[in-house]
């Protein structure tokens, strides 16, 4: 972020957008400021224009909403006419779906947001994705397998049209520190959140640029874990020409129970 302009209104955006959880209770606001603040890439998403005015977005794995309540903030900023100059475009008018297994956060992000999101408590493996414009998956390809990766990249891409976009955060194995130091947090995450403590399924980068140009998309990416120790990439993979079929959905499963917030 360059200007002292764009920090500030970052600043104020981080707020407009975590203020919201404190009907979702203390730990998801501390949460909602916490990683607005300290992760990289939320205000790269805006400041770079990574998702355009007017798109609908699919955003898998979605936690608690942060990105839908992000998008929110940035439009109401913008329309007050605090949107920094040296920004691309405002993300105005997007809509948000959101696809997470975990109810908990389900919960949080509805609590939160109301209509803000229409978010779907589900196994994104499972779960049936709406026609959209973009879809966003930030942290996420790793909890399951690498077929269970491949087949849903395959049915993103047959959900976006040509021009649609994927933008996707992985981890790049070929980098071992850095990979292994997410690998290890990640364990431990889905330990606490009872989601089991199994490797997590990783590739390199350039496997995943292999992948996602087989399905017919033109990839640029770059390093997205500034001030951590880790081997995030941000992909932003564009639709350029038609992919193949997508394979079918396996059975829908029930994913969640019934949940309170705490
Ligand atoms: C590291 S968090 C990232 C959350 C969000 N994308 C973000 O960047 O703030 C990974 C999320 O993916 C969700 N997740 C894991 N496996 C999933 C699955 N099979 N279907 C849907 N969501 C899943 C987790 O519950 C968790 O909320």
């Amino acid at each position: 972020m360059s200007s002292v302009a764009a920090t500030a209104a970052w600043r104020a955006l981080v707020k407009a957008a975590s203020d919201p959880y404190q009907r979702a209770g203390r730990f998801a606001w501390h949460f909602a400021r916490g990683k607005l603040r300290w992760d990289p890439v939320f205000s790269h998403l805006l400041a770079r224009g990574v998702i355009a005015p007017r798109t609908r977005l699919l955003d898998i794995g979605c936690g608690q909403g942060l990105l839908a309540s992000l998008l929110a903030a940035a439009a109401q900023a913008a329309r007050d006419g605090r949107w920094p100059s040296d920004w691309a475009e405002a993300p105005v008018d997007v809509r948000v779906s959101g696809i997470e297994v975990r109810e908990r956060d389900v919960v949080r992000a509805r609590h939160a947001l109301g209509d803000g999101i229409d978010i779907v408590c589900a196994d994104m493996r499972t779960a049936s994705f709406p026609a959209v414009d973009a879809v966003v998956i930030l942290d996420v390809l790793h909890y399951v397998g690498i077929a269970d990766q491949d087949a849903l990249l395959a049915r993103v891409r047959a959900v976006l049209p040509i021009g649609g976009k994927l933008v996707l955060r992985i981890g790049d194995a070929a980098v071992r520190r850095g990979f292994a130091a997410s690998a290890w947090v990640d364990r431990f995450v889905k330990l606490a959140r009872g989601q089991g403590f199994d490797r997590s399924a990783g590739r390199t980068l350039a496997a995943w640029q292999a992948r996602l140009a087989d399905l017919g998309f033109a990839v640029t990416s770059e390093p997205m874990h500034a001030g951590t120790p880790f081997a995030n990439m941000l992909l932003v993979a564009t639709v350029e020409r038609p992919g193949l079929p997508a394979p079918g959905l396996r059975a829908e499963q029930p994913a969640c129970g019934s949940t309170t917030l705490r």
